[in-house]
């Protein structure tokens, strides 16, 4: 069977490094890695529409930051389809069939949606398309019959809700030849990449607290972010013992560094663990840990920003890769939408069979 990646991400705003750690770098991994058959990374501004029906135009105007970010921290349009969501609506289509397949009830425990519920106070004024976004989803995921879906662990319920889908129309439609293809997560290498907190500690990282670096923030901005995170307040002189857990800096280091950093910038430690060592013994100062990040950081961010700056000097090129994107993905699309009807035996007008049986009934 073919191992076919698909992911995305809402256009609701630039990306930031909790993306980056989160999914994106591994994204770049598996498109190099030669192991999958296909990669479609999918920018989601129809799912971005159902909870920002008053701000179309965030959506639109985020569409091209979101296409940048991605090709900039390398993804690769020669190896990977770029497509916009709302382009292909044959996905449209999947989904009023798969609504068929769920229940309100079940819909109801999604522990993602209720938190975004929660979160957006739509409590009874939710919008039957916001509520039904984990079916849209799950159309996403089977019109390309992926395998493996590079995700953060928020989109677990996702995956599942997919799952059951797929299970359930196997099942009932095509039991003897199974059309759609259930996909498995791929989460996050480690516990800071899962959850990557805001440069303040809160663990929400977003634009309105202004606690976030972006992937195309100048080096400027990276280092006086870096410089002004949150550590540990309990850690007021250097000799002081440190604490690690809910200390911004370290949690970034567990997301950024490798050893051969240490090797670069710090030579006193072989890896992070021996830093970490000294600082919960007291004598390491947190200037010194910050300046580490920031080398890390920068020796990171600095291709992304590059390419970035290459890519912005034409962007009409970038719009060209999202049009031949999505006209390869709804190809794509289309094929899985004609295997679909074929099994829920809505092909009418294929069905030579079913129209000489017709016919006979009435001569
Ligand atoms: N829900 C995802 C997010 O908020 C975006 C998304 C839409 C997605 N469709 C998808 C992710 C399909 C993976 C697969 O980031």
């Amino acid at each position: 069977m073919s191992k076919i990646i698909l992911t995305g991400d809402r256009p609701t705003g630039r990306l930031h490094v909790g993306h980056y750690v989160g999914s994106l770098r591994r994204r770049v991994e598996l498109q190099n890695s030669g192991e999958f058959d296909k990669t479609y990374i999918m920018i989601a501004d129809a799912q971005a529409l159902t909870d920002n029906i008053e701000n179309p135009e965030k959506i639109r105007q985020n569409i091209i930051e979101v296409a940048l970010d991605y090709m900039s921290a390398g993804l690769d349009p020669a190896k990977s389809t770029i497509f916009i969501q709302s382009q292909i609506p044959e996905l449209c289509e999947l989904s009023f069939y798969y609504m068929d397949l769920v229940t309100v009830s079940r819909l109801q425990r999604n522990p993602t949606v209720k938190a975004e519920i929660q979160m957006r106070n739509f409590e009874a004024s939710i919008p039957v398309g916001f509520f039904t976004y984990p079916i849209s989803q799950a159309s996403d995921i089977t019109a390309f019959k992926a395998t493996t879906v590079p995700v953060g662990e928020d989109q677990l319920p996702m995956i599942e809700q997919t799952r059951e889908i797929v299970h359930k129309f196997n099942s009932v439609y095509c039991p003897d030849a199974p059309v759609l293809v259930e996909p498995t997560a791929l989460l996050p290498e480690n516990e800071a990449c899962k959850r990557l907190p805001g440069t303040d500690g809160k663990a929400k990282m977003s634009k309105s607290l202004g606690n976030c670096i972006y992937l195309a923030d100048t080096a400027d901005e990276v280092r006086t972010k870096i410089m002004s995170m949150y550590t540990d307040p309990l850690h007021l002189m250097v000799s002081d013992p440190g604490h690690l857990e809910g200390n911004t800096v370290f949690t970034y280091l567990d997301a950024f560094a490798k050893d051969e950093h240490f090797e670069r910038y710090l030579p006193d430690y072989a890896n992070l663990q021996e830093m970490k060592d000294h600082y919960t013994r007291g004598g390491l100062g947190d200037v010194k840990v910050k300046k580490l990040l920031n080398n890390i950081m920068q020796e990171t961010l600095e291709p992304i920003r590059a390419r970035r700056k290459e890519l912005e000097k034409d962007i009409p090129a970038v719009y060209d890769v999202l049009k031949k994107g999505s006209e390869a993905a709804r190809e794509v699309a289309a094929q899985t939408l004609h295997e679909v009807k074929d099994a829920m035996r809505i092909n009418y007008f294929d069905d030579v069979e079913l129209i000489r049986a017709q016919s006979e009934k009435y001569q």
